[in-house]
């Protein structure tokens, strides 16, 4: 079978990642564009990795015939625009999540993703390939814990990011915290409940860093989910985790519940000194998802060789987009919200 070419745009924090893996740990995958703003980087990889293609314009790599598929790891505004034009190019898609930023967007782009059926589409909710929670749905599927009644998530990004991010929050739309990074816990709870989201209601503030405030933002949120079968989502997120990036997931049923990274511990050493007993965490989402990150590019290169398609789709983007937005419009607004059917 014949290697899937694949050209890549973006190749920022995750972009980068994403790029290694498909130069290297994917053997049915040949990378061969990269398209970046940075001219220095593009050469340094294209030198270093071998890669025949680079470009600096979108558009130009897209003119590129030797391409398969274009793999989209720009910033969540770019989206929606490099989705669309690279599905009318001929080429399959995969692109990171968000969907979009914007509602309007995000369901055009379904639809037009539905119109191209003979391409693979593909949105970066790498988490259901994490080992530990596709361990955890089969658990749930196999009747371990019940019947789902409630998931609980935390997500909180490190402390040491905070900076950064408000620099770039500070510039750019960043679709808020709920959707920029509650978007991957909303998704879980939809795949785990097997149920929509109904009503929302969503608080939040600026607890340590005021400059949120004035971002219409909050630093730390939470929200409180009603799912159409009547079970529940308890979803809490923030930018400001001393001990590291820390990913939580339970799941409560009516016979048992199940905890995904509890701890997120970063490995199985534990270290006993003065400080008592000491257990290092992750300290990013390049660690702790990095086997989730090349197991979703795995699937997505399989499903172009084998003409099959991916479990997440354009609506899994829409729905949790959906719920997004509503946190958002609870959060502004002080009122309980019902989510858009
Ligand atoms: P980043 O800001 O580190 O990287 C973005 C890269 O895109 C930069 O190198 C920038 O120069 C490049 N870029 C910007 N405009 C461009 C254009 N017009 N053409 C070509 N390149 C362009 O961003 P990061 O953190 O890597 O995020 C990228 C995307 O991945 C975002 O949509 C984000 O939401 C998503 N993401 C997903 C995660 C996940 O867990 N699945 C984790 C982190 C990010």
């Amino acid at each position: 079978m014949n290697k899937v070419k694949v050209g890549i745009v973006g190749l920022g924090r995750l972009g980068i990642q994403h790029a290694e893996n498909l130069a290297f740990r994917i053997p049915n995958c040949e990378l061969k564009a990269i398209c970046g703003l940075n001219k220095e980087q593009l050469a340094e990889l294209s030198d270093k990795w071998n890669i025949p293609y680079t470009y600096t314009s979108y558009e130009e790599m897209l003119q590129n015939s030797e391409l398969d598929a274009i793999f989209i790891a720009s910033p969540s505004n770019f989206h929606c625009d490099q989705i669309q034009q690279a599905l009318e190019a001929g080429y399959h898609v995969f692109s990171e999540k968000p969907l979009g930023l914007y509602l309007e967007e995000v369901e055009k782009i379904e639809t037009i993703i539905n119109r191209h059926q003979d391409k693979v589409f593909m949105l970066g909710f790498m988490r259901r390939y994490d080992d530990s929670y596709a361990y955890a749905k089969k658990q749930i599927e196999q009747g371990a814990i019940g019947e789902p009644v409630m998931v609980r998530c935390y997500g909180f990004d490190p402390t040491e990011g905070l900076e950064s991010f408000l620099k770039f929050a500070q510039k750019n739309y960043s679709g808020g915290i709920f959707l920029d990074m509650a978007v991957h816990d909303f998704d879980l709870a939809r795949w785990y409940l097997g149920a929509e989201a109904e009503q929302v209601w969503a608080i939040g503030g600026a607890y340590s860093v005021p400059a949120f405030t004035e971002l219409n933002d909050a630093e730390t949120g939470a929200a409180l989910v009603k799912f159409s079968n009547g079970t529940m989502g308890l979803f809490a997120a923030g930018r400001n985790s001393r001990h590291g990036y820390h990913i939580e997931t339970e799941i409560i049923g009516t016979k048992g519940s199940l905890r995904i990274g509890t701890v997120p511990e970063k490995n199985a050493v534990t270290i006993f000194n003065d400080a008592g007993a000491l257990k290092e965490c992750v300290s990013n989402f390049n660690e702790r998802f990095a086997q989730a990150y090349l197991s979703e590019v795995e699937e997505f290169i399989h499903c172009i060789q084998t003409g099959s398609k991916p479990a997440i789709t354009a609506k899994d983007g829409v729905q949790a987009s959906l719920l997004g937005y509503a946190c958002k419009e609870s959060f502004e607004t002080g009122e309980l919200v019902h989510v858009k059917a």
